[in-house]
C-alpha cells in the first residue's frame, strides 16, 4: 500500500523514479509525486491521478538530479488531491527536506498541533506531513539528516515505511522502517531505497530488507544500517531470485488475465519438490516440524484476509476430509484482536500473498507473542511475514500485479491440499487415498490448461452479468470457498455487488433476491453432493432467474437448465477448486473489460494492504 522508491548515483534520478513507481503503481494509485535535490534546492512535482499524469507533467516540466524520491499513494488521511500527494516538505520559510512515507501516523493530530504551534505551516490533510516538518526542526539543531530522522523516530506512534532527503545533504538517502516495508537495493556506485523488490529488480540482485525499528544511511557508494535503540546492524544481503520481466506484461493486455493464464505452470511450481509418490504423500522443508510433533496435533487454525481468507476455508475442507482435523478458519483483523485460546496442540498458519498485509502480520505477532509456534504461507520471498513465523511454505508463484489475487489463491489451495495430505498421511489416511489425491494434483496442471480454453464462453457469460443489479455465486463443500472468492473476484474487478453463499443456503434468505436482474451462477460439477445443487438450482429456475452453470462435461442436465453452461473437465473433488475458479476469474475479468473497469488498479483498491 503506497510505493516508494527512492535513488542516488549518478544517473538522472526521474526516469529511474518514474519506472520504479510504474511497477509499484499496484500498491497504490490515487496520486503520485517525486522531488529531488540539486544545488541546494528542492525541485518537486506531484499530482492527484495516475503514474501517468506524473509523468506528463515531468515530461512537460522536467525534474533534473541525481539524487531523489518518489511515491504512489493510497490515500488514507485526506483525498486524493495534488496538496495531498507525497512528497511532503518539512521546514518553515523554505524546504528543509523532502519525506514519503507509506503507514499511518496516528498521533499525527497532536504532532500536527504542536509543530503549528512552533511554526510550521501545514500545506495537506496528510498524517504523513508532520514527518516532514519534525525532522526539519530536529534539523535546526542536529545539522545531520540521519541523525534528525533517528531522533525523531520515538515521537511516531503507528506505522512508516519512509524515506527522506535534504538539499543540505547531497546524495543522502535517508530510510527508516517500521511496519511498512522499506528495503535497499546495492548497485554499483548507486543505491536504492524502495517499498517493494519489483522497483529495484531492473537495476540490482542485491537487497538487503529492512526489520522494524532499522533505518539506513544510502549514498551513491555504500550504506550503513543501524537500529534506532541497539546501534550499528550487520546487513544481511538477500538475492532476488525472479527475473524482472516477470513483471512484465509480454502478450497479455491486462496483469489479470496474464495471471490467470499462468496458474497452470504455478500449480506446478506450488508442488514442484513437494510429492512425494512412493510413500504417497507430501513433503516440505521449511515447516521445521518433525512427523513427531505434527502427529501430536489436534487442531489447525488458519489466518487471512480477503482472497487468502478464501483459501484457508479450501483449507478447512480438505484438511477436515484428509487429515480428520478440526480446522477453524480466522479472519486476521479478528484474530489479532480476540484473545483467541491456542493450545500446544494447535496449529497456526497465516496465509497471504505479499506477506506484508498488516492485519495478517498482526495476528502473526499475536500468536508468536502468545509463545505459539506460528508458520507461514506465502509467496513474497522475503517479506516481514516471511521472515517473522517460525517456518512456512512459500507459494513461488511468482510477482503477482494485478490488484485482484488469482494465481496466488490457486497456489495457496494447492499448498494447502499438499498440507492436507501430508497431515492425513501421518494419521489414518491410506497409501491408495494418498496415491489417489497425488495423481490428482499431478493431473491438475493439464485440467486446468483445459479450462483455460472456456475464455470466450466466460465472455459470452460476462454479457448478462455485466447488466446485472447483483449477482448470486453458489456452490457447495470445497466449492463454497470458491463461489465466495468468484463473488469477490467480480465485485473487485467490476463493481457489482456479488455475494456468494453455500448452495443450500440460498433458500434461507438470498432467494429473495432471484429475478430476471440478479444471476445465479453455479457450481456444479459432478460430485457427491451435485443432485443437492441442481435441485437449488430448479428452486432458482421455478422463479425466473438467469443461471450460468459450471459443471462436468458431459452433464446432460445442466445445460438444459443455465442461460449459459462452461464444462470443465471431469476431476476428483479434491481438485475441482482449481478448475471451477478459473471460469470465475475469467468471467469478472470479460465483465470488467465490457464495463469498461480499470481491470488492474480497481477503484479504492491497493495490492498489499499495510494499514490496518
Ligand atoms: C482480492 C485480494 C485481497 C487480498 C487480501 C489479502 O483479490 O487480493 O482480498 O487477498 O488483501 O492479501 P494478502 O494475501 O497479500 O495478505
Amino acid at each position: 500500500m503506497c510505493g516508494i522508491i527512492g535513488y542516488t548515483g549518478e544517473r538522472d534520478a526521474s526516469p529511474i523514479l518514474i519506472a520504479g513507481l510504474r511497477r509499484l503503481e499496484y500498491r497504490g494509485y490515487d496520486s503520485a509525486g517525486a522531488a529531488t535535490c540539486r544545488q541546494g534546492m528542492i525541485d518537486i512535482r506531484k499530482r492527484a491521478g495516475r503514474v501517468h499524469v506524473l509523468e506528463e507533467l515531468i515530461d512537460r516540466e522536467p525534474l533534473p538530479g541525481v539524487h531523489g524520491i518518489s511515491h504512489t499513494r493510497w490515500a488514507t488521511h485526506g483525498p486524493a488531491t495534488d496538496a495531498n500527494a507525497h512528497p511532503h516538505l518539512g521546514g518553515r520559510s523554505q524546504a528543509e527536506v523532502a519525506i514519503v512515507h507509506n503507514g499511518v501516523i496516528e498521533n499525527h493530530t497532536a504532532l500536527r498541533g504542536e509543530l503549528e504551534r512552533a511554526g510550521f505551516r501545514f500545506m495537506s490533510e496528510t498524517d504523513s506531513e508532520v514527518i516532514a516538518h519534525l525532522i526539519a526542526q530536529a534539523l535546526e539543531e542536529e545539522h545531520d539528516l540521519f541523525e534528525a530522522v533517528k531522533r525523531i523516530l520515538p515521537r511516531l506512534e503507528g506505522t512508516y515505511g519512509l524515506v527522506a532527503i535534504s538539499p543540505a545533504h547531497p546524495g543522502v538517502l535517508i530510510g527508516a522502517r517500521m511496519g511498512s516495508p522499506l528495503l535497499v537495493g546495492m548497485g554499483e556506485g548507486e543505491q536504492i531505497l524502495a517499498s517493494d523488490a519489483s522497483a529495484v529488480a531492473p537495476h540490482t540482485r542485491q537487497v538487503v530488507y529492512l526489520q522494524d525499528g532499522e533505518v539506513a544511511r544510502l549514498t551513491p557508494s555504500g550504506f550503513d544500517l543501524v537500529h534506532r535503540d541497539r546501534g550499528v546492524v550487520a546487513p544481511r544481503v538477500d538475492r532476488i531470485d525472479w527475473r524482472p520481466d516477470a513483471a512484465e506484461l509480454g502478450r497479455h493486455a491486462h496483469y489479470m488475465i496474464k495471471e490467470i493464464r499462468e496458474q497452470p505452470a504455478t500449480l506446478v511450481d506450488a508442488c514442484r519438490g513437494r510429492i512425494n509418490r512412493r510413500d504417497a504423500t507430501a513433503c516440505f522443508g521449511g515447516l521445521n516440524l518433525t512427523p513427531r510433533a505434527l502427529r501430536r496435533v489436534r487442531r489447525v487454525v488458519l489466518i487471512g484476509c480477503g482472497t487468502s481468507w478464501h483459501a484457508a476455508l479450501v483449507g478447512e475442507y480438505l484438511i477436515e476430509r484428509i487429515a480428520h482435523l478440526p480446522v477453524e478458519v480466522e479472519f486476521a483483523s479478528e484474530f489479532r484482536y480476540r484473545n483467541a485460546p491456542l493450545d500446544d496442540r494447535t496449529l497456526v498458519f497465516v496465509l497471504s500473498q505479499s506477506g506484508e498485509t498488516a492485519d495478517a502480520l498482526g495476528a502473526l505477532r499475536e500468536a508468536n507473542r502468545l509463545g505459539h509456534p506460528t508458520l507461514a504461507i506465502v509467496n513474497t520471498v522475503g517479506s516481514t511475514i516471511a521472515r517473522e513465523a517460525m517456518g512456512g511454505v512459500y507459494l513461488h508463484a511468482g510477482i503477482e500485479v494485478g490488484v485482484a489475487s488469482t494465481k496466488a489463491f490457486t497456489a495457496q489451495i494447492a499448498v494447502l491440499t499438499l498440507l492436507a495430505l501430508h497431515l492425513g498421511r501421518l494419521r489414518g489416511l491410506s497409501f491408495q487415498e494418498g496415491l489417489a489425491i497425488v495423481e490428482a494434483l499431478e493431473e491438475a496442471p493439464g485440467l486446468m490448461q483445459d479450462t483455460l480454453n472456456l475464455e470466450p464462453l466466460a465472455n459470452q457469460a460476462a454479457e448478462p452479468i455485466a447488466q446485472a443489479r447483483s449477482v448470486l455465486f453458489l456452490g457447495r463443500d470445497l466449492l463454497y470457498p470458491v463461489a465466495l472468492e468468484g463473488a469477490l473476484k467480480l465485485t473487485e474487478v467490476t463493481y457489482i455487488p456479488a455475494h456468494g453463499y453455500a448452495a443450500a443456503e440460498m433458500k434461507h434468505g438470498p432467494i429473495a433476491l432471484v429475478d430476471e436482474t440478479t444471476p445465479c451462477v453455479f457450481l456444479a460439477p459432478r460430485c457427491s453432493l451435485y443432485a443437492k445443487t441442481v435441485s437449488t438450482i430448479e428452486e432458482v429456475r421455478a422463479r425466473g432467474g438467469i443461471v450460468v452453470a459450471i459443471g462436468t462435461e458431459g452433464d446432460r442436465v445442466l445445460p438444459g437448465l443455465a442461460s449459459i453452461f462452461l464444462p470443465i473437465p471431469d476431476a476428483p473433488e479434491v481438485i475441482q477448486p482449481f478448475l471451477c475458479v478459473v471460469p470465475l476469474q475469467m468471467l469478472a475479468y470479460h465483465v470488467g473489460l465490457r464495463l469498461g473497469r480499470d481491470i488492474d488498479k480497481p477503484r479504492n483498491l491497493a495490492k498489499s494492504v499495510t494499514v490496518e
